[in-house]
């Protein structure tokens, strides 16, 4: 494939309709859904077509301000707002852009509604690319000295605003200094890291290899990557972090080889209404994303399958969690306190 270093942007406003890439037709082909209103964007979020907390987030803003276009008044903003926020759960993203533009929506007479969502959720997609550029400068300056990073799922700009998260952060340490490389763990069940972060790396131009997350622990213990980087659905106040299922195998092998395990979020993506990451509701799918691959089974008829799609890793395990806000370095409560308040 062809590289081109142009940035993707996943997510598209025109002023009245959003399109989103559809992820789930990704790496083969690239398809564009046009989405009007709450109920197409809630479908596109939870069969993931659009995908990545900060993206849900984004495409959610808008999803509101579409259906209070169509529909301005008080009973249409209180429906939509429940059935965005609820289309997943682990993501605090999602159900606090949505909170966002209902808040604008309600500061605005009734006449003004539907045109204060919408400049409301204009601006939090301005925020969400600012926020990517000045986390990824913060990610590469506490990442200075590693070269091979290992990551996992997808945290580029098909999962964010701007460039990404945490392969912002390798994007930016990879324009800094020759040599940089990346193991991108493929990502059971869904396969965003194969399907997705392959795609995004191929097109950038940035040397890596693809491996099998079984493979990651193994990797790290014989010294082939400098360190993890990875993304985050939320951070909870204590500074434990709930990503794709995988992320906290990762984590404990970067512990026990001695490798920094860094966290690369927006500090939209910091919940300090949830006290620790016990707390967080991880998102349990459809058993059928484990037993099938591809639409063919690969599992006898009826295994009993669990499928939670995310983990949480304990505070004690984050060398540094990297915001647009600055770094907390090993993350506790009052760090994470003092991140999300600075402006
Ligand atoms: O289920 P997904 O693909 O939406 O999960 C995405 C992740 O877990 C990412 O790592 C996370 O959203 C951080 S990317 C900004």
């Amino acid at each position: 494939m062809a590289v081109d270093a142009a940035p993707i942007q996943a997510v598209r406003w025109d002023g009245r309709r959003l399109a989103v890439l559809d992820q789930t037709r990704l790496p083969h082909e690239e398809v564009w859904l046009s989405l009007t209103g709450a109920q197409d964007t809630a479908q596109a979020i939870r069969r993931l077509a659009v995908r990545g907390a900060p993206n849900i987030g984004i495409a959610a803003a808008y999803g509101l301000a579409m259906e209070l276009s169509a529909r301005p008044s008080l009973g249409a903003l209180e429906a939509a707002s429940e059935l965005l926020s609820g289309a997943r759960p682990t993501a605090v993203n999602l159900a606090a852009a949505v909170a966002r533009v209902r808040t604008a929506a309600l500061g605005a007479g009734p006449s003004t509604l539907a045109s204060a969502a919408r400049a409301e959720a204009q601006r939090l997609h301005a925020d969400e690319d600012a926020a990517s550029a000045a986390l990824a400068a913060h990610g590469a300056d506490v990442l200075a000295s590693a070269r091979t990073i290992l990551t996992h799922c997808n945290t580029g700009a098909l999962a964010t605003g701007g460039r990404g998260s945490g392969l912002a952060v390798i994007l930016e340490l990879a324009a800094r200094h020759e040599g940089v490389r990346v193991l991108a763990c493929e990502t059971r069940p869904l396969l965003q890291g194969a399907r997705l972060t392959a795609w995004e790396l191929t097109r950038l131009g940035i040397p890596f290899a693809l491996i099998v997350d079984g493979a990651a622990a193994g990797l790290l213990r014989r010294g082939e990557a400098d360190a993890v980087v990875v993304g985050c659905d939320r951070v909870a106040a204590n500074g434990d972090v709930a990503n794709k299922v995988g992320t906290y195998a990762h984590a404990l092998a970067a512990r026990a080889a001695g490798l920094p395990f860094v966290v690369a979020g927006p500090t939209s993506t910091i919940d300090l209404a949830t006290p620790d990451g016990d707390a967080i509701e991880i998102e349990e799918r459809d058993g059928a994303e484990v037993s099938e691959l591809g639409g063919v089974a690969i599992a006898p008829a009826g295994t009993p399958v669990r499928n939670p799609a995310f983990d949480v890793t304990p505070a004690g395990l984050v060398t540094a969690l990297v915001t647009e806000r600055g770094v907390a370095r090993d993350p506790d409560t009052a760090s994470v306190a003092a991140l999300a308040a600075r402006p």
